[in-house]
């Protein structure tokens, strides 16, 4: 797959001036949604680059993720006069940068695009690593295509634009790329203290965040392999994720996927060793920042066929990352149903 340039910097609009101008597109198309468009584009006011990119404005959040929504990307493209040598710059959250990012690399089969993270989540996951997609047939991430941005432009300023909640579920996928990499990192993640957020103390945290994931998509960009250890809490998180929206409660996908990582430490536990202090203290951290989720055992049936229909399973057997210690990756595992049922004992008992 093709590099993509990570840059982290004070100075976005110069930045984003400097790659368009490398670029030398014929048009520059500007994606936002309606809340990056208030918040987070005036930061980019004093862009030349962007004074003539034509605008594109979406719905803000994940329901908006559709096909109704890329359609009308698509045809803006179109009626904007779009063509294969134009340029979309995707400013927003990571349903602004998936959708962007797809629908800028199937309009006249693939624009080059740049993304513009403007949430954590989006700065350490999803504008990273070339994954892009909408939700379809009630299934998340369901259709969508592996192909990065040109480059990731991240300024650490635009996390002051996020709410709590919003910073919290970004923080969940850092302790993930903590628990995948190293103890010292996975420490000093715990130590962060996310109620008051100390915002340079953040953006080193995030740089380092940002090299695990690169790190690993670089070494599998498709995810035949170790690409996987970024799937750790997601088999239950997003199992967690889809019973919410079901029961018309949502919630953040980081709070899904923390909640998730509790789940799945568990497992790590018992089946493959992981430290047993090392889960209590990542369980702390999570029950301190995160709170719970709620569900009794009337849903476990409901949660493990949601686990069995996740898009990672082979031939329907439910597949986890699990760790045997932190960084000390186990790719592919499975659990039988009383074990994962035990699990959500376990998460029950701990979370509640
Ligand atoms: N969000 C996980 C990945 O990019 O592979």
């Amino acid at each position: 797959m093709e590099e993509q340039a990570i840059i982290l910097t004070h100075e976005p609009s110069t930045e984003i001036a400097r790659l368009v101008s490398e670029a030398t597109p014929d048009l520059v198309f500007l994606l936002t949604d309606e809340t990056t468009e208030r918040l987070c584009r005036p930061l980019l006011a004093d862009c030349d680059a962007l004074c003539d990119a034509v605008s594109i404005v979406i719905g803000a959040t994940d329901v908006h993720k559709n096909l109704d929504t890329l359609a009308d990307v698509w045809r803006q493209l179109g009626t904007g006069g779009g063509s294969r040598h134009s340029l979309m710059v995707c400013l927003g959250g990571g349903m602004v940068t998936d959708l962007g990012g797809f629908a800028a690399s199937t309009f006249k089969r693939g624009i080059r695009y740049i993304n513009v993270p403007t949430t954590l989540l989006a700065m350490v996951d999803a504008a990273v690593g070339g994954k892009t997609g909408i939700n379809f047939n009630g299934l998340k991430n369901e259709i969508g295509v592996f192909r990065k941005s040109v480059a990731v432009v991240i300024d650490s300023r635009f996390l002051r634009t996020l709410d709590a909640p919003n910073l919290c579920s970004g923080y969940a996928e850092m302790i993930k790329h903590g628990l995948i990499s190293h103890e010292a990192h996975w420490a000093e993640l715990l130590r962060f203290d996310l109620s008051q957020p100390d915002y340079a103390e953040l953006q080193r945290l995030v740089a380092q965040s940002i090299g695990v994931k690169e790190h690993i998509v670089e070494v599998d960009p498709l995810e035949h392999g170790i690409r996987k250890a970024l799937n750790v809490g997601h088999t239950v998180g997003h199992a967690f994720e889809s019973l919410a929206l079901a029961e018309s409660r949502p919630v953040l996908h980081g709070y899904a996927v923390a909640w998730g990582m509790v789940s799945e430490l568990y497992l790590s536990c018992t089946k493959v060793g992981f430290p047993k202090d090392k889960m209590r203290q990542t369980v702390d951290y999570i029950r301190t920042h995160y709170g719970t989720f709620v569900f009794d055992c009337d849903h476990y049936e409901r949660l493990y066929d949601y686990m069995t229909h996740d898009k990672k399973n082979v031939g329907g057997i439910v597949n986890f990352t699990l760790l045997a210690d932190i960084g000390d990756i186990r790719l592919d595992q499975t659990a039988t149903k009383e074990e994962i049922f035990a699990m959500l004992d376990f998460f029950r008992e701990t979370m509640n």
